[in-house]
């Protein structure tokens, strides 16, 4: 698609093809009075004033703010059913465990491939109105082989169809079937699971559950070494729960990403720095399981390139807006603004493997922009609950917001 956006108020991004950590996780480029042209879905110009005469479709910002667009690198946004009663238990004082990851799996066993497909639509629909324009999605409610292919089928689907980029993760540890002996699932998971998804190249990355009564560092090092060698990147949900060594297997893996960390030690946020691997923090999960938050200033001191997402998924964070995660970032993770930015564009996209492309709205990357109706980054923390995306731009085409054309 072809597009030039003028009118730019302020363009406010984080600059480069790798994600940015230390002090210049907090270095933003702000462009005013900008335009940006697109050509074929990348962008092609970016520069001061009115931009080009074009022959194609304009879009004036009339002086809003347009960063990149927001990428969201870790949901379990595909599954059936729902947990409120779980959310009110919660509500009542009962901790979360993770034991009611068994309800979810229970559900989305008893639907077919269309079903997830069709419950999975709105929600995504919902975040692209957010202006999220890349998310993660992971499996991990199937827990057999056919359940987790079918759960990745269903994210392959939606790729095809919205105007959203699906990042497929397969995380078939992420919890113990109930009806397998441990040790034997973990050999289907290596066996069977792994190669089957590999060969189906359903997924781009494969994710532990590593943690107090889930998977060991030993298993999900198993795990992870043999995803590694059949050409899958590696992520763990790393000491969610409990300071298991999780972040420390990250970083002796150079792991893509460690993600939670609420308990990650000094150590482990060690090896993060030492392998460059991107803390992806969900400070919403925290807020709605009354958790501390994680370490995000010390992880930020120590050098880690840190990125932030909703968790988004039915049982321990039901919240799927990165916009109110990025207020969450600024007021209970003492993050500025502007590491806030970096965080859910260029690092988030870093921990996807896709920084290269995404994160940022430079010449060469793709054309993923959100106007918003407000003059600054600083407002998108601050005005809470409120979506204030106005246009949000996809490989050069509009398609959501206020300022969409209706179809
Ligand atoms: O990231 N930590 C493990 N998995 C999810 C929770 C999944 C669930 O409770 O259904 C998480 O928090
Ligand atoms: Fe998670």
């Amino acid at each position: 698609m072809d597009l030039l956006v003028y009118g730019i108020g302020q363009l406010a991004i984080p600059t480069g093809t790798a994600a940015r950590r230390g002090p210049a996780q907090g270095e933003i480029s702000l462009l005013r009075n900008a335009y940006v042209l697109v050509r074929d879905g990348r962008i092609v110009e970016v520069g001061r004033g009115r931009g080009p005469r074009s022959a194609g479709p304009t879009l004036d910002a009339e002086s809003r703010l347009v960063t990149p667009g927001l990428v969201d690198p870790h949901t379990h946004a595909v599954f059936a059913g729902n947990r409120v009663q779980e959310f009110l238990a919660r509500a009542r004082g009962e901790k979360y465990t993770g034991g009611g990851i068994l309800t979810t799996v229970r559900a989305t066993r008893a639907a077919s491939e269309e079903e997830l497909v069709q419950l999975a639509r709105p929600r995504l629909l919902r975040m692209l109105a957010q202006g999220v324009t890349a998310v993660e999605v992971k499996s991990g409610y199937g827990l057999t082989p056919e359940d987790e292919l079918k759960m990745l089928r269903a994210i392959q689907r939606l790729a095809q169809e919205l105007p959203v980029t699906l990042v497929p993760t397969f995380m078939g540890a992420h919890a113990f079937p109930p009806e397998v002996p441990r040790a034997q699932y973990v050999q289907v998971l290596i066996g069977e699971m792994l190669p089957r998804v590999a060969e189906e190249g359903l997924a781009r990355f494969c994710d532990v559950f590593c943690d107090r009564g889930f998977y060991t560092v030993e298993e999900a090092r198993r795990i992870l070494t043999t995803a590694r060698g059949l050409g899958l990147g590696l992520k763990i949900h790393a000491d969610e729960l409990a300071p298991v060594g999780g972040a420390e297997l990250a970083g002796e893996l150079s792991a893509a990403s460690a993600e939670h960390l609420l308990h990650a030690s000094e150590e482990g946020i060690k090896a993060l720095a030492r392998a460059g691997t991107v803390a992806v923090l969900l400070p919403g999960t925290a807020f709605l399981l009354d958790e501390p938050y994680p370490p995000a200033r010390e992880l930020l001191e120590a050098g880690v390139p840190v990125a932030l997402g909703t968790d988004f998924n039915p049982g321990s964070c039901p919240l799927a807006s990165l916009p109110f995660v990025m207020s969450l970032a600024v007021l209970k993770l003492r993050l500025s603004p502007e590491e806030v930015l970096t965080a859910v564009t260029l690092n988030a996209a870093a921990a996807l493997g896709l920084a290269h492309e995404l994160g940022s709205v430079e010449v060469g990357k793709r054309a993923d922009l959100v106007v918003w109706d407000a003059g600054t980054f600083a407002e998108i923390p601050y005005w809470m609950g409120q979506n204030l995306a106005w246009a949000v731009i996809r490989d050069g085409r509009i398609v959501a917001g206020p300022a969409c054309p209706s179809p």
